[in-house]
């Protein structure tokens, strides 16, 4: 694995466990935000050209789609770190006390990232995959090409049940979650299946994506 795959994997990584307050508490999600911030930066500085290419060039269809998606998240993610810090418990550098439509603004935005994060990956999931394969040795034939598209629809129906499984549209809107739909978590089981949920964007983003190149 290169060093832009391990930090990709752990950004990942720390932003699912972040999301998980009941386990992590507040002293852990603050802190999980700050190396996920680390690792966003040495993410950023990789894909610097990005940045400087942005006010360059012709702007096909496609081009407006996949950016749209990149300043999208990056939009929530600024957002987020900017209202968690207006209130945060551990490192109160701003001091104030921001009305509740902040910290209301904060998870909604938090939920939103799940879902453009998958986007993200669906949009470079042609780039991701090429790369796994060349690292793990995966021959390009038709049963592999079968095997991957059937595991992602599978996952991507687990993602569908997970949604569901943790109200994540209640959660979203910020409705109140009966306790029938707060099933008994652990940490893994929170993990996986808020994974899967970002499959289950990440297939609909990839998809998308290659229905929307080929018109
Ligand atoms: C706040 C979160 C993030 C932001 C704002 C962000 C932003 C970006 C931007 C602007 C690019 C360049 C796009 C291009 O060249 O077309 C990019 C590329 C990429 N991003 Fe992200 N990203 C974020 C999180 C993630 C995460 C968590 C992952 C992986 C799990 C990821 C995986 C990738 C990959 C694979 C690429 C292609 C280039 C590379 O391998 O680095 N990104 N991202
Ligand atoms: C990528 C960064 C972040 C994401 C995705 C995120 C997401 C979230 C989400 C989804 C919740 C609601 C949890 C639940 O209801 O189960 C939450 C709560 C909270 N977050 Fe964050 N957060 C991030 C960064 C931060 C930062 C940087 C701080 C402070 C320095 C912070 C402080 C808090 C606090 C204090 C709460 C408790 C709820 C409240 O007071 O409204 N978060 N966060």
């Amino acid at each position: 694995m290169n060093r832009r795959m391990l930090v990709d994997t752990s950004m990942l990584f720390v932003f699912l466990l972040l999301l998980d307050y009941r386990y992590v508490h507040n002293f852990g999600h603050e802190m999980l935000a700050l190396v996920f911030t680390a690792l966003f930066l040495l993410h950023t500085i990789w894909n610097a050209r990005w940045y400087r290419a942005l006010f360059r060039g012709r702007w096909p269809k496609q081009r407006i789609v996949m950016t749209g998606i990149d300043l999208l998240l990056l939009f929530l993610f600024l957002d987020v770190m900017l209202t968690g810090l207006s209130f945060s418990h551990t490192m109160p550098i701003f001091n104030i006390h921001p009305p509740l439509l902040v910290h209301r603004l904060h998870r909604i935005f938090g939920f939103l990232m799940l879902f453009v994060m998958g986007l993200h990956l669906g949009i470079h999931w042609q780039g991701i995959w090429a790369k796994m394969k060349r690292a793990m040795h995966i021959p390009n034939t038709a049963p592999v090409s079968f095997l991957s598209h059937a595991s992602a629809l599978i996952l991507a129906a687990a993602g569908v049940y997970s949604s569901f499984l943790y109200a994540l549209g209640s959660r979203l809107l910020l409705l109140p979650v009966r306790s029938l739909a707060r099933p008994p978590t652990t940490l893994f089981l929170f993990l996986a299946c808020h994974l899967s949920i970002v499959i289950l964007y990440t297939v609909i983003g990839y998809y998308g994506w290659k229905w929307a190149s080929r018109r």
